[in-house]
Formats: C-alpha cells, sequence, structure tokens
C-alpha cells in the first residue's frame, strides 16, 4: 500500500510533530487539531492518525486510520466502517501500566493503608495483620494484550488469576480462562478482585451488570478498560449489597465525570481520570512508524483492527 500524505492529529500532535522534525520519514505531513480536521483534509491524506476523531468525519476517503491509544471504539462506535480501509491501534507498555496500577489498590487495601492513617492520626498502636498476594484471587475480564500483562505480572507475585474472555481459549500466565457466556459463579463468588480490561465493543457494552456483580463476595472491582462495558446502576447496587468493598475507576461512561455523579461522593468508589495507561509520545510515534512501515510492505502485523470484533 502507498502512503504519501499522512495526516496526524490527536491528544499527542505537539510531541509526535517534534519527535518526527527530527527523523527523516519522507512524506507529506500535515499536523492539524483532532477538532479542526476536515473533509477536505481527508480527501488528502492517505493515512489518517488520531485519538479521537470528531463523530463525522468520513474515514472512506483514506487508506488506513491508526489510533494511538489501544481502544479503537472512538472510532468504530456509531460509523459504518468502509471495510476497505485498514484500521490499527497502538500496542505499547499498557499492560505494564496497568498492571501497576491495580497492584497499587490491591496493595493498598491488603496492607491496610487507610486503617494505620487512621490509628496513627490518634495516636493508637493497633497491630492488624495485613492480607497477602499470595492467597488473593483475581478474575480478569479480557485476556487480550493488556489482560494478559496483568496476569503475568500479578501470578509473578503468588496471585491465582483467572481469565474470562470471548472465546475461552488458554492464554499464558492464566491459572484458567473461562468463555464469558459459561456459568462464572465459582471464579466470581471466589474472588478477592475483579479487573476489567475489557475494549467497547458491541458485545461488550454492558456486559459487567448485576448478573456478575450479584455472584461477588464483598470482592474489590477495578474498571481500567471503558466506562460503557460496566452497568452504572448495578455498580451502584453491588456496593450498597456490599458485594464489592471499593471500585476503583479509571474509566466512565461519559468524560470527564459529570459532577452529578454519584460515584464522586461514594465512600467506596476511587476515582481517577482516564490515566492508568497513558501512550506515551515516544511509544505512539515508535508504534506509528512501525506499523507504516509494515502497512507500505503489505507485511502481517498484530496491532490491526478486526472490524466485527471491534479490537
Ligand atoms: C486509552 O484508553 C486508550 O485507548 O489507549
Amino acid at each position: 500500500m502507498e502512503l504519501n500524505n499522512l495526516l496526524i492529529s490527536g491528544n499527542l500532535i505537539e510531541e509526535i510533530q517534534s519527535i518526527l522534525d527530527e527523523k527523516d520519514i519522507s512524506k507529506n505531513v500535515r499536523y492539524k487539531d483532532e477538532n479542526e480536521v476536515t473533509e477536505d483534509d481527508l480527501e488528502w491524506a492517505d493515512a489518517y492518525v488520531g485519538f479521537k476523531p470528531k463523530a463525522s468525519l468520513d474515514f472512506s476517503k483514506v487508506k488506513w486510520v491508526h489510533s494511538t491509544g489501544a481502544g479503537v471504539d472512538r472510532f468504530l462506535d456509531e460509523r459504518n466502517w468502509d471495510p476497505g480501509v485498514l484500521l490499527t491501534r497502538t500496542i505499547a507498555s499498557f499492560g505494564q501500566k496497568i498492571a501497576e496500577y491495580s497492584l497499587s489498590y490491591i496493595l493498598r487495601h491488603l496492607q491496610k493503608h487507610n486503617q494505620f492513617i487512621q490509628y496513627q492520626a490518634k495516636k493508637e498502636w493497633n497491630p492488624v495483620t495485613p492480607g497477602i498476594l499470595s492467597e488473593q484471587r483475581v478474575v480478569v475480564f479480557g485476556t487480550g494484550e493488556i489482560g494478559q500483562v496483568v496476569a503475568n505480572k500479578l501470578s509473578s507475585l503468588g496471585v491465582s488469576v483467572t481469565g474470562v474472555s470471548a472465546s475461552g481459549s488458554g492464554k499464558p500466565y492464566f491459572d484458567q480462562v473461562i468463555a464469558q457466556n459459561k456459568d462464572l459463579t465459582s471464579y466470581l463468588s471466589n474472588a478477592n478482585w475483579v479487573i476489567s480490561t475489557l475494549p467497547l465493543t458491541s458485545d461488550t457494552n454492558g456486559m459487567l451488570d448485576e448478573k456478575i456483580f450479584t455472584k461477588l463476595n464483598s470482592a474489590g472491582f477495578i474498571n481500567v478498560g471503558r466506562g460503557k462495558t460496566v452497568n452504572t446502576n448495578h455498580l451502584l447496587n453491588a456496593l450498597d449489597d456490599e458485594k464489592i468493598h471499593t471500585a476503583v475507576l479509571d474509566v466512565f461512561e461519559e468524560e470527564p465525570l459529570p459532577q452529578s455523579s454519584p460515584f464522586w461522593e461514594h465512600d467506596n468508589v476511587i476515582i481517577t481520570p482516564h490515566i492508568s495507561a497513558e501512550t506515551t509520545p515516544a511509544e505512539a510515534v515508535a508504534c506509528f512508524l512501525e506499523t507504516l512501515e509494515k502497512v507500505e510492505a503489505s507485511e502481517n502485523f498484530k496491532n490491526q483492527v478486526d472490524i466485527d470484533r471491534g479490537y
């Protein structure tokens, strides 16, 4: 595939431009704020690189679209994708970052940080024994690129990790992987933590609902996938019913999270503003250039999105 005109937009354009200016990529490159991209830009471009394109853009005019993020729901949602247009996504250190994010909250809970901070404030000497990772059972929804790194890091610290995926195919570092349409009761009722790394697709939209939450027994819930995979009301009910003791949420149905959301003031909810796995400019450029080379050489590459699956 010949790609001469590259339109680069997205949340990292300035950083990407300063890295690409140092390299000679022998292409015509146009940099444009993502909200200012026009149909004329797309007429000109062979390839579009972005993060959160305007809903109105019609990508059937370009040959290749590349997401500087891991997720591509912002590209596919409510858009009829022309099957002739190649879509790729960024693969980078997301799994490592999400593993560290998740571990920080799991350890905070096991090591009883909140309790000891309160005892210290009252000058109380109050020995409470911390929990240990090797006794933890974690269920990870999503066994792709990111879920596998999370399973690798957690299992290396002694955690038992069960995966849940569409197919149920076995993957490295998971004790077992169960298909999402199977009975998950025994895994969920014994889980100490549930971590969702799910992408947003028509299949996963609202998938984490009362059918999952009511089977938990005071587990922690971490969502680092997409907000719309969770039924918000069912999650709030599960917190009220103590099926979930803490919800650590990095992604939301609507972002930024509206001021009116009950999550903000919920004692058992921890909110972070979609920061668990940001793409660094260097990673964005490295993945983009590697993919560009492979697309031009018609080589196989693993970051091609299967449009029907949506990831
Ligand atoms: C962030 O959520 C991404 O898609 O990389």
